[in-house]
C-alpha cells in the first residue's frame, strides 16, 4: 500500500473528501504551512495526523521518516522548489480550478468567470518546475449558466473538485 502526504494551506474540503474516499493507500500525514488553517481542525476530527512546517529541509525530512512514495497538493499556497521537485518528480500531484494551459495562478474561478466563459474546468496534474504547467491527468467541467453568481459557480467548482479528485487518485494509486 502506498504511503501518501496530502499538502494543504487553507479550507481543506479536497483533503477531506479524499479522507473519507477510503482510497487504497496509507494517509500518513497532512502537511500544513499556516498554523490558523480550517484544514487542521478537519484532520484532528478525521484522525489524521497533522504538522504545520514551513522550511523545506523540514519537510523533506518528515518524507522520508515517514516513507511517502506520493504526495498530494490540495490547496497548498506556496511554490517548492527545483531541488524539492527533482527529489520527488513524477510523484506529486495537484488540483487546479481551471481547464489548463487557462488561468494558471490565483484567483483563477474568477478570472474565468470575468472573461465571461461558460464552461469552468478543474484540472489535476503532476507537478513539474512550472506554476500549473505539469503534465495534465484529468479534466472536467462544469456549465456556467445564465444569471449565476461567482459564488454559486464557485460552489459548483469546488463540488466537482471533491467529486473528481479522490476518484483520479485512485487510479493514479
Ligand atoms: C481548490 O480550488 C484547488 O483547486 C486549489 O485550491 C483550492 C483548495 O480548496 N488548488 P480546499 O482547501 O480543498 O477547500
Amino acid at each position: 500500500m502506498k504511503n501518501v502526504a496530502i499538502f494543504a494551506s487553507g479550507n481543506g474540503s479536497n483533503f477531506e473528501a479524499i479522507v473519507k474516499a477510503k482510497l487504497n493507500c496509507d494517509i500518513k500525514i497532512l502537511i500544513c504551512n499556516k498554523s490558523d488553517a480550517y484544514v487542521l481542525e478537519r484532520a484532528l476530527m478525521l484522525g489524521i495526523d497533522s504538522i504545520v512546517l514551513k522550511k523545506e529541509e523540514n519537510i523533506i525530512k518528515i518524507l522520508e521518516e515517514l516513507n511517502i512514495d506520493l504526495i498530494v497538493l490540495a490547496g497548498y499556497m506556496k511554490i517548492f522548489s527545483e531541488n524539492f521537485v527533482s527529489k520527488y518528480e513524477g510523484r506529486i500531484v495537484n488540483i487546479h480550478p481551471s481547464l489548463l494551459p487557462k488561468y494558471r495562478g490565483l484567483n483563477a474561478i474568477e478570472r474565468a468567470f470575468n472573461a465571461g466563459e461558460k464552461e469552468i474546468g478543474i484540472s489535476i496534474h503532476y507537478v513539474d518546475f512550472g506554476v500549473d504547467t505539469g503534465e495534465v491527468i484529468a479534466v472536467d467541467t462544469v456549465s456556467v449558466e445564465e444569471g449565476e453568481s461567482l459564488d454559486e459557480v464557485e460552489a459548483k467548482v469546488h463540488e466537482l473538485e471533491n467529486r473528481m479528485y479522490p476518484k483520479v487518485l485512485e487510479g493514479i494509486l
